[in-house]
C-alpha cells in the first residue's frame, strides 16, 4: 500500500479548484436561502431541510445531526474514503495531477516503516516484561514514583530486563532481521552476536505525532549508568524533530489552542495524571525550531514549564527565543528551584497545577524578572548592571507600545524611575542608528491611547483560533447565554455530567469553568458580557439544551470511535483487552443515554 503524502499547497490547489455546491449538489437537491443553500441531509433522514451549504466559506453543516466539514469531508463521508483517496479523486476530476511517490522514496518509506514495526514489537516485549515476574523491581520503582498501573498502561511503559540479549532473541524469534533492529537503535553488534542496548531500565516508548513507534527513553531504576538512555539518531527518530507525548495530547492542544512544554517523560505523565492533557516533552533541554514549527500546526500559544533548576532556566530562555521567533505566543510557568512539573503536580494535585499554569507570565515579564534576579540590585553596582541588561533587552522590542509597557514594568521591578530607563532606551536606539519609533506620541505617554491599544492587543491575543463548526459554536453559545440568565440551569448540566472539558470553544470553556467554580475573572467577565449583549436566543432553553446534548454525545462517541480505531490500527497484538472493554462499556453507556 503506497502512502500518499500531499503538500499543503497541493491540497489548497485542489480545494480551490472544486466548488462545494457542485459536489454536494450531485447528491443533495439544494435551494438557495440568502447566502446559504439548504437541502435534506444525506447523513440522517429528515423531512424538513436542516442541511446547509455555505459556498462562500466552502463548508457544509447539518443542524439536525451536527455533521459538517469541507468538500473533502463530504466525499470522505458519503463515499467512505480516506482523506488521501478523497483528495485524489477530486484532483483527478479537475485534471490536477496527483503527486506520485518515486520508487526510491517508496523504498525508503518501506525501510522506515520496518524500523517502526520493530520498535513496536520491542515496545510490546518491554510492555510484557514489566507485567511479569521479572518486572517486579521496575513495578515497585514506578509505584514509588506515583505512576499507577493504569497510567503505565496509558503510556505503554515497559521494562528492559537486565540480561544481555533478551530483546535480541525475542526479535530473532519473531523473524526480525537484527541488522534492522540495530538500525532502529535497539541492539548493538557485539563480539558474540547482537546484544541489547537497553538493560535494566524502565522503558518509555516514544511515538511520533501520528502515533507510530519511533524510539525509546530508558530510565535506569538503579543508579547505574546514565539516568536516561535514549534512542540515538535513526531513520525514524530525530530528537530535534520529535516531541514526546504529542500523539496523546494533540487533540487537547488543538482544542485549547495551547501547549504546555515540559522537559521530561515523567513530567508529562504526572501532568496527564493531574488532568492536564495539552502537554508535550522536549526530551531534555534541546528545544529546536523544528519543534516549534511542529507545534505551530496545532496551536498558537505555548507555555514553557521547565524544571526550576539553573539548567531549566537556561533552557527556558533559549526556548523563549525559538518559540517567539516562530511566531508562537509564549508564556512561562516557573517553578521554585528543586521542583520539576512531576514533583510539583504530585505535591499540589489538579487544582495546584491548574493555578500554577494559569499564573504563567508573559515571556517579557519573565525575562525582566530573570535579569533582575541575576543581580544583587540592593547594591548600586548590581542595579546599574541590571539596568544595562534591561535596556539592551527593551531596546530590542520593535513595538513602541510594548516597549513602553515593559519599560514601566522593569522600572517598577528594579526600583528606578520609568523616565530614566526610557531615556536610556531611547539613547540606545538612537546610537544603534535605529529610526525613532513612528508612534512617538504614544511612546511619550499618551496614556489613554496606550491603555486602549494594550487592551485591544490583549483581547486579540485571547480570541480563539481554532475554527469550530458553526453549528457547534452556536449550540455552546446558546446554552451559555441561558446559563448566564438562569444560574440554576447550571445544576441541570452538572447533573448530566457536563464539565468544562465539554466546551470546545476556549472562551466558552473558560466561562463555564468560572461559573461552575464560582470564580469571576477578567476573561470570564468579558466573555459573559459579550454573550449578554447579543440578541435573545431564538430557541427555547429546552431546544437549546437538547441540541447541545446531541452535540456532546456525538463528540464523545467520536472520541471513543477514534480511540477504538487507533487500537485496531496501531497497536495490534498489544494487551489491550482491558482498555477495549472499558471503551466499549463507555460507548454503550453513552449509546443507551445513561450518561451523555
Ligand atoms: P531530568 O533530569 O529533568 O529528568 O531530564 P526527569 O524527567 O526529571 O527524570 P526523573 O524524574 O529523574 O526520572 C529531563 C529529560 O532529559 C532527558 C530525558 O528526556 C529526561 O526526561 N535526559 C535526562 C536524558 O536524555 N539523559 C539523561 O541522562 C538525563
Ligand atoms: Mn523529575
Amino acid at each position: 500500500m503506497a502512502i500518499a503524502r500531499f503538500s499543503e499547497q497541493w491540497i489548497e490547489q485542489v480545494k480551490s479548484a472544486v466548488d462545494i455546491l457542485e459536489v454536494v449538489g450531485r447528491r443533495v437537491e439544494l435551494r438557495q436561502t440568502g447566502k446559504n443553500y439548504v437541502g435534506l441531509c444525506p447523513f440522517h433522514s429528515e423531512k424538513t431541510p436542516s442541511f446547509t451549504v455555505n459556498p462562500e466559506k466552502q463548508f457544509y453543516h447539518c443542524f439536525g445531526c451536527g455533521r459538517g466539514g469541507n468538500v473533502f469531508n463530504f466525499i470522505m463521508e458519503t463515499e467512505n474514503l480516506t482523506f488521501p483517496e478523497a483528495a485524489a479523486k477530486l484532483a483527478q476530476e479537475k485534471g490536477i495531477p496527483v503527486p506520485v511517490i518515486s520508487a526510491r522514496d517508496q523504498k525508503r518509506e518501506q525501510e522506515r516503516e520496518q524500523l517502526r514495526q520493530i520498535n513496536q514489537l520491542a515496545a510490546r516485549y518491554f510492555y510484557r516484561n514489566l507485567r511479569q515476574q521479572a518486572g517486579a523491581q521496575a513495578r515497585a520503582y514506578l509505584r514509588k514514583r506515583g505512576i499507577r498501573d493504569e497510567l503505565a498502561r496509558d503510556f505503554f511503559l515497559g521494562f528492559a530486563l537486565d540480561g544481555w540479549d533478551g530483546l535480541a532473541s525475542f526479535l530473532r524469534d519473531q523473524g526480525v532481521d537484527l541488522a534492522a533492529a540495530q538500525a532502529a537503535g535497539l541492539v548493538a553488534a557485539g563480539q558474540r552476536g547482537y546484544v541489547d542496548r537497553f538493560r535494566g531500565r524502565v522503558m518509555f516508548p516514544i511515538l511520533d505525532h501520528l502515533g507510530r513507534f519511533v524510539g525509546f527513553g530508558g530510565r535506569s531504576i538503579t543508579d547505574a549508568g546514565p539516568k536516561y538512555l535514549n534512542t540515538g539518531q535513526t531513520a525514524v527518530f530525530n530528537k530535534g524533530q520529535i516531541l514526546y507525548g504529542l500523539n496523546w495530547s494533540k487533540e487537547e492542544v488543538k482544542a485549547l489552542d495551547q501547549v504546555v512544554i515540559v522537559e521530561g517523560y515523567t513530567d508529562l505523565i504526572a501532568l496527564f495524571a493531574a488532568g492536564q492533557r495539552n502537554v508535550v516533552a522536549s526530551l531534555g533541554t534541546a528545544f529546536t525550531s523544528a519543534h516549534a514549527e511542529l507545534l505551530k500546526r496545532f496551536c498558537s500559544q505555548a507555555v514553557i514549564a521547565f524544571d526550576g533548576d539553573t539548567a531549566g532556566q537556561r533552557a527556558t530562555w533559549r526556548g523563549i527565543e525559538i518559540l517567539h521567533s516562530s511566531g508562537l505566543q509564549v508564556r512561562v510557568a516557573s517553578l521554585p528551584s528543586g521542583e520539576d512539573p512531576d514533583t510539583f503536580s504530585r505535591k499540589h494535585g489538579t487544582v495546584g497545577v491548574r493555578a500554577w499554569l494559569n499564573s504563567a507570565q508573559p515571556f517579557r515579564e519573565y525575562q525582566i524578572d530573570r535579569i533582575i534576579s541575576q543581580h544583587d540590585v540592593e547594591t548600586r553596582e548590581g542595579k546599574l548592571a541590571a539596568s544595562t541588561e534591561l535596556v539592551t533587552l527593551l531596546a530590542q522590542l520593535t513595538s513602541a507600545v510594548e516597549r513602553d509597557e515593559y519599560t514601566r514594568y522593569a522600572a517598577e521591578r528594579l526600583g528606578v524611575r520609568e523616565a530614566s530607563l526610557a531615556a536610556e532606551i531611547q539613547e540606545k536606539l538612537g546610537r544603534a542608528g535605529v529610526s525613532r519609533p513612528q508612534d512617538e506620541r504614544s511612546a511619550l505617554g499618551n496614556a489613554r491611547g496606550r491603555t486602549q491599544q494594550v487592551l485591544k492587543k490583549g483581547l486579540r491575543r485571547r480570541t480563539p483560533i481554532r475554527p469550530l463548526e458553526a453549528g457547534e459554536e452556536l449550540r455552546e453559545r446558546e446554552v451559555l447565554r441561558y446559563l448566564l440568565q438562569e444560574p440554576d440551569l447550571l445544576k441541570a448540566l452538572q447533573a448530566r455530567g457536563v464539565t468544562a472539558e465539554d466546551w470546545q470553544h476556549p472562551d466558552y470553556r473558560h466561562l463555564f469553568f468560572s461559573l461552575s467554580e464560582g470564580i469571576s475573572d477578567e476573561r470570564g467577565t468579558a466573555v459573559a458580557s459579550r454573550l449578554l449583549s447579543m440578541p435573545e436566543p431564538a430557541a427555547s432553553w429546552e431546544d437549546c439544551y437538547r441540541s447541545f446534548l446531541v452535540v456532546l454525545k456525538k463528540r464523545r462517541l467520536r472520541k471513543i470511535e477514534e480511540k477504538l480505531s487507533h487500537l485496531e490500527n496501531d497497536r495490534e497484538g498489544f494487551d489491550v483487552r482491558m482498555e477495549l472493554y472499558q471503551l466499549l462499556k463507555a460507548y454503550y453507556a453513552i449509546y443507551r443515554a445513561d450518561s451523555i
